[in-house]
């Protein structure tokens, strides 16, 4: 979201030099406001603004007429139009998005996103508190601690957010009044030390009449603590508090501009190193030593977090993206096995059992979610039962992933243990993820070399293993075709097998039903069936509706390259069901049979089969033919 503001900010910036001179040296710190609608959050920001002198004449012009004309506070400013940049905005009288703003003092710099406080904006509260520093939770005065106190103090406390301020807002509508402040401080003590924040800061304030924001108030003698701003200027920023870790440093990219040098890029995550410094590149555990550190401005005698650096080593050691080059005493752990807390971003809910992208600080591997342990009430902290996660839903899960990754325990370092899962086919940003900690089960179980090797089944049976993936709408032709099939490959001597879904139905996988989530599961446990049958070298076919596209890429990336051929049997829903084979489709249609694919259920169509043979033109036997031909010559 643009803000006018914002765009400003540039104005302001005339003299690009003597600015950035000005303010270069500061640290930054970065915080959220937390409230509703009307807990006075944007008029607290837009004083910010004003009182740190951020405002151009012609903007503050502007905001005199416009508060005449719209603000419900009399002649006075309102601040909150300053902040609520968009008119859509002003209209609806709700902030709708995150709006990040910056601004400066004479000690400090500060980038403030201002969350929306609704309930079906957890996702934009989570992308604000991601980053930041600090919270600042606004509470009515008169309404005092509420539902939505205690989600945003929960939020903050698990995405880690060290420094929570609790502002008692518009303490001159109850006479600036200490015993109720001292209530309310009260109430939000005992809840805080339920949910674990161990330390905040309260304060009474108003934002619009500016009491306790830069200065101390005349109206509040009784409260002894800072102002506001003076608080945001001493709190330990994040990247200081880091820099007294271990020192770990996801690795970007390889800088190797010519064969002389050789260095890893990244941004330090924690601790702070120094040229001579014994350190151990993850996930190989090779040590070295740090010979330089290098910048854009020249070599640095010392780094530390938060910095951008580039790290040259003694030796010669193996590190490439997604790497961490950690303290050689201290590195994180590695692992493909965790228990997560899970916050899902998406419309569509979380699918247990798809294989999603994750990203990790500089690495992406594939990750699977189980069914979650239990959702969390945003509201009253209670676990619920769940069998899947939706949108703004919280819950803890079992991840699993296909290569381990290097992380440490979020709370630790969240850098190393925040996590954000995409959907490989529309690459929307679907989920975003706190690790907890490994389980212990996935450090116990290793991979068993065995002594014949893939390549020696194969050989002994003279062929190259396929997979021969058919999918298609229930009575498609799928297990007719290739049955067809695997009589033409039996008559080449091949060896083959065929998975048809009935059958594996009646066993493997009889607990299994026609849920998204079931057939979600039914593909993956066939296509590991797949897999093995591959490696024992034969050439497989399946015969699965296999109704999601992720989940038939997933088999696929499972394959050596090559060895996945999908074959899209195209049956237009009007032809199966008026063949109706097993009266399947009449039954769903007559609503005795639920889920069922084309009718209440989807099918995703492959985008790119390799094979696609279309049954309204061809007979099974050709069809089949067709396929032999193009799978031919077989190796
Ligand atoms: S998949 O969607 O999980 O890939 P699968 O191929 O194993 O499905 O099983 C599909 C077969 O199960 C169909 O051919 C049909 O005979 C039977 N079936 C029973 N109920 C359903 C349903 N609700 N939707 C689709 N097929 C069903």
């Amino acid at each position: 979201m643009s803000s006018e503001i914002y765009k400003t900010e540039d104005l302001i910036a005339e003299d690009i030099d003597a600015y950035l001179e000005k303010h270069q040296h500061k640290t930054m710190l970065r915080f959220i406001t937390c409230g509703s609608v009307d807990d006075g959050k944007s008029t607290l920001i837009g004083r910010l603004l004003y009182d740190s002198k951020m405002i151009f004449e012609d903007q503050l012009a502007a905001l005199e007429t416009d508060s005449k004309k719209v603000g419900t506070q009399g002649q006075e400013i309102d601040f909150a139009l300053l902040v609520d940049g968009l008119a859509a905005e002003r209209e609806q009288g709700i902030t709708i998005d995150v709006a990040y703003r910056f601004f400066a003092t004479e000690n400090r710099k500060f980038i403030v996103a201002d969350c929306p406080g609704h309930e079906q904006y957890t996702r934009n509260m989570v992308t604000g508190a991601s980053t930041a520093d600090l919270a600042v939770i606004l509470v009515d005065a008169r309404k005092g601690v509420l539902v939505q106190t205690r989600r945003h103090s929960f939020l903050c406390q698990k995405l880690g957010i060290r420094n929570i301020v609790l502002a008692v807002n518009k303490m001159d509508l109850i006479d600036y009044d200490q015993d109720k402040y001292d209530t309310i401080v009260a109430d939000y003590a005992a809840f805080a030390d339920e949910i674990g924040i161990t330390d905040f800061t309260a304060m009474p304030i108003s934002g619009f009449k500016g009491d306790n924001i830069t200065a101390p108030s005349a109206n509040t003698p009784w409260y002894k603590g800072p102002p506001l701003v003076a608080h945001l200027e001493a709190v330990e920023i994040n990247a200081a508090h880091d820099a007294e870790l271990p020192l770990s440093m996801p690795v970007q990219w390889v800088n190797r501009p010519n064969l002389d040098f050789r260095g890893f890029s990244g941004l330090i995550a924690t601790g702070a190193v120094k040229p001579g410094d014994p350190v151990r590149v993850l996930p190989s555990g090779k040590t070295s030593t740090v010979k330089s550190i290098t910048t854009f401005d020249g070599d640095l005698d010392e780094a530390q977090a938060g910095q951008s650096v580039t790290i040259c080593l003694d030796d010669e050691v193996d590190c490439s993206r997604g790497d961490v080059i950690a303290a050689a005493d201290a590195p994180p752990e590695v692992s493909d096995q965790f228990e997560a807390t899970i916050v899902w971003l998406d419309d569509e809910a979380m699918l247990p059992g798809r294989a999603y992208q994750m990203k990790l600080a500089s690495q992406t591997v594939s990750a699977t979610i189980a069914e979650p342990k239990y959702e969390i009430n945003v509201n009253t902290l209670e676990h619920l039962a769940a069998k899947t996660l939706d949108l703004n839903a919280i819950g803890v899960a079992e991840v699993t992933t296909d290569k381990p990754v290097i992380f440490e325990p979020y709370s630790e370092n969240r850098a190393l243990g925040g996590f954000i899962l995409i959907d490989k086919i529309s690459n929307r940003t679907v989920g975003a993820g706190m690790l907890h900690f490994s389980l212990r089960r996935a450090q116990n179980v290793h991979w068993q070399p065995t002594a014949v090797t893939r390549e020696e089944h194969a050989s002994l049976k003279n062929q190259k293993p396929l997979v021969l993936w058919f999918t298609g709408l229930s009575g498609s032709g799928k297990s007719t075709i290739a049955n067809e099939v695997e009589k033409a490959l039996n008559l080449m001597n091949r060896h083959t097998f065929l998975l048809d879904g009935d059958n594996v139905r009646h066993g493997l996988n009889k607990d299994l039903g026609f849920t998204d989530a079931d057939r979600i599961e039914n593909i993956r446990r066939i296509g590991e069936v797949t897999k093995l049958m591959a490696d024992a070298g034969l050439i497989v076919l399946t015969a699965f509706i296999s109704p999601f596209r992720a989940e038939r890429q997933m088999v696929r990336d499972m394959l050596p390259d090559g060895e996945f051929i999908e074959i899209f049997v195209d049956t237009p829903l009007e032809v199966a069901e008026e063949r109706d084979v097993k009266g399947l489709y009449k039954k769903a249609r007559d609503g005795q049979l639920k889920n069922f694919t084309g009718i209440d259920s989807p099918y995703e169509p492959p985008e790119n089969a390799d094979i696609t043979v279309n049954t309204v033109e061809m007979s099974p036997a050709e069809a089949a033919e067709f396929i032999v031909r193009k799978i031919t010559p077989l190796k």
